[in-house]
């Protein structure tokens, strides 16, 4: 397949470019992280000029589009809602139209972020969503967006983790990257969450783009934890000392600005059943995680900065 990133300098868009390469024709757009010495073409425009968005499909040809590229940052998104509005929202809708138009398979990314985390238990595709935040409403309406005009879309929305150029796009760098240096952190122990390893959850998309799923999917791990734990669990993995992490509430929390969720929890029951697959529990995902660590694979991704 031709496969067009968008957000391909980010964690999930430089994951997935990097992990198709040897399957598939791959093409990379960025907007202001280039990557050094890419091992797949890479492209720098910006998205939030409707012209050039809308350009994109004729320009690339894809047969497939990801769009990874957001505004992904929650406190970023408090501070400049309109962009926010521009990339999260508005985009994904030109996008929709473009592929629609030209019967190009959207794969669409969203965010458990936009419940408000008030249920007991797993969130399901079908519960009630009430953003808590301008990411995770600008997100909705994005999701909104292209289920609206494009009915062969796909959007999945996704918790996961990873290595990213900057060392610090994902919590479990943020920790291993903490520990490794002896440093302390802090890990709230009252917010759940079901993230996956984003190789993983860069073979399950693969899957549902070779079936041609439509529609909208929670696509994250089965079993959750909380922030905490997540950390703790890398200190054990990787021999690291577990009591630089500091168990702490949320509410204590005074470094954030954005308002979150405490329970992201999602089911992926649908996917499960769809493809009749487990998808990775916690213990797999970081034992992946930890492999690709031992095998040189964060190196080579700091190393395209
Ligand atoms: N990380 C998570 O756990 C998580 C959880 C739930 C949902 N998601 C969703 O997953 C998707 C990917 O997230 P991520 O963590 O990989 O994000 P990320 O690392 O922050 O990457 C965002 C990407 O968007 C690109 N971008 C930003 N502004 C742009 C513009 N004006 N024009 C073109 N590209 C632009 C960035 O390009 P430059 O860096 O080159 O500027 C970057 O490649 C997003 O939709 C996010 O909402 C992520």
């Amino acid at each position: 397949m031709r496969i067009l990133i968008s957000g391909a300098s980010g964690l999930l868009g430089l994951n997935l470019g990097l992990h198709c390469l040897s399957d598939h024709t791959m093409i990379g757009l960025v907007h202001s992280h280039l990557i050094k010495e890419s091992p797949f073409p890479i492209h720098v425009v910006d998205l939030g000029e409707e012209k050039t968005a809308r350009a994109v499909i004729d320009q690339f040809k894809p047969d497939v589009l990801f769009n990874c590229a957001a505004l992904a940052d929650l406190d970023a998104c408090e501070k400049d809602p309109i962009r926010a509005q521009r990339l999260n929202a508005e985009l994904p809708g030109w996008l929709a139209e473009e592929c629609d138009c030209r019967s190009v398979q959207l794969v669409h990314i969203s965010t458990d972020a936009v419940f408000d985390g008030c249920k007991e238990g797993k969130y399901r595709e079908e519960d009630k969503t009430n953003p808590l935040s301008i990411y995770a409403q600008t997100k909705l309406q994005g999701e909104k967006n292209v289920l609206q005009v494009n009915s062969s879309a796909l959007v999945a929305r996704v918790n996961f983790y990873g290595f990213s150029i900057s060392g610090k796009r994902s919590l479990a760098e943020v920790f291993l990257n903490n520990l490794r240096e002896g440093k302390s952190m802090f890990g709230f122990t009252d917010v759940l969450f079901s993230p996956l390893y984003v190789i993983d959850l860069v073979e399950i998309l693969l899957k549902m783009v070779e079936k041609q799923f439509s529609g909208l999917y929670h696509v994250t791990s089965p079993e959750s934890q909380s922030k905490y734990a997540f950390g703790t669990g890398i200190a054990q993995r990787f021999g690291l000392d577990a009591n630089l992490i500091t168990p702490i509430k949320v509410a204590d929390a005074n470094f954030l600005t954005a308002p979150r969720s405490q329970n992201l929890v999602l089911d992926p029951g649908r996917v499960q059943a769809a493809l009749r697959v487990n998808l990775p529990g916690q213990r797999q995902g970081l034992d992946h995680f930890y492999q690709d660590f031992q095998d040189g694979f964060a190196q080579r991704i700091y190393g395209l900065q």
